[in-house]
């Protein structure tokens, strides 16, 4: 059958544990909580070949018009056979199916993401917003991991459309909109 790259299932949230947190031990990548894996398993693919998990990519949409590539990994020994390409290049197509304009990741590899077209980018350059999820990192006050960005459209930010046709940066947040 060969080498398949698929949505995730909940029955793959205990490998991608195992090899997401297995690698994180060895600090090439930040760990991931069971929770964090199934409430936000649709924004896992996987790759398997034969019914065997070889490894599994995330795409988590951050904003109107970036998402990032989160845990990225391939099993040691299945490694450099194009496995983390074409994990990345589906994510990257999801994100233009998405309209998203702006892919983004977070890396000890950049080498890995500058062969998919990405270039870095200075932290500051990113929007606010990207950077929520940190205050969860182990590395909050020490943030060490190179900032990629792969531009897909040169739209500076989605508008939605009808008659909320304004960016959405432009609405009232929940809190300014349940006191006004
Ligand atoms: C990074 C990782 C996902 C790459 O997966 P992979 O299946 O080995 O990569 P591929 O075989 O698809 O490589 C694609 C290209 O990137 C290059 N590449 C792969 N790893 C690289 C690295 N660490 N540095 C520079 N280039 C790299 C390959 O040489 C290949 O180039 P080519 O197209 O010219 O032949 C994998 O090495 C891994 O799981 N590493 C540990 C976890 C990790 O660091 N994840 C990233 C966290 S953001």
């Amino acid at each position: 059958m060969g080498i398949v790259i698929r949505k995730a299932r909940v029955a793959d949230a205990s490998s991608v544990l195992e090899l997401v947190n297995g690698l994180a031990k060895k600090e090439v990548m930040l760990p991931r909580s069971p929770a964090s894996v199934i409430e936000n398993l649709r924004d896992f693919v996987v790759a398997e070949e034969d019914g065997r998990f070889l490894g599994c990519a995330a795409l988590h949409i951050v904003w109107s018009d970036h998402a990032e590539i989160r845990s990225i990994a391939v099993r040691d020994v299945e490694q450099k056979r194009g496995l983390g390409k074409q994990l990345a290049e589906r994510l990257i197509a999801e994100a233009r199916d998405l309209g998203i304009a702006r892919v983004i990741a977070f890396t000890y590899v950049p080498g890995f993401f500058e062969k998919l077209g990405f270039e870095r980018v200075e932290h500051a350059s990113l929007p606010h917003k990207v950077f929520g999820d940190c205050l969860n990192c182990p590395k909050f006050h020490a943030c060490d991991e190179i900032a990629m960005r792969l531009v897909l459209s040169d739209d500076a930010e989605v508008h939605l459309r009808g008659p909320l046709s304004v960016p959405l940066s432009a609405l009232p947040s929940p809190v300014t909109a349940a006191t006004s």
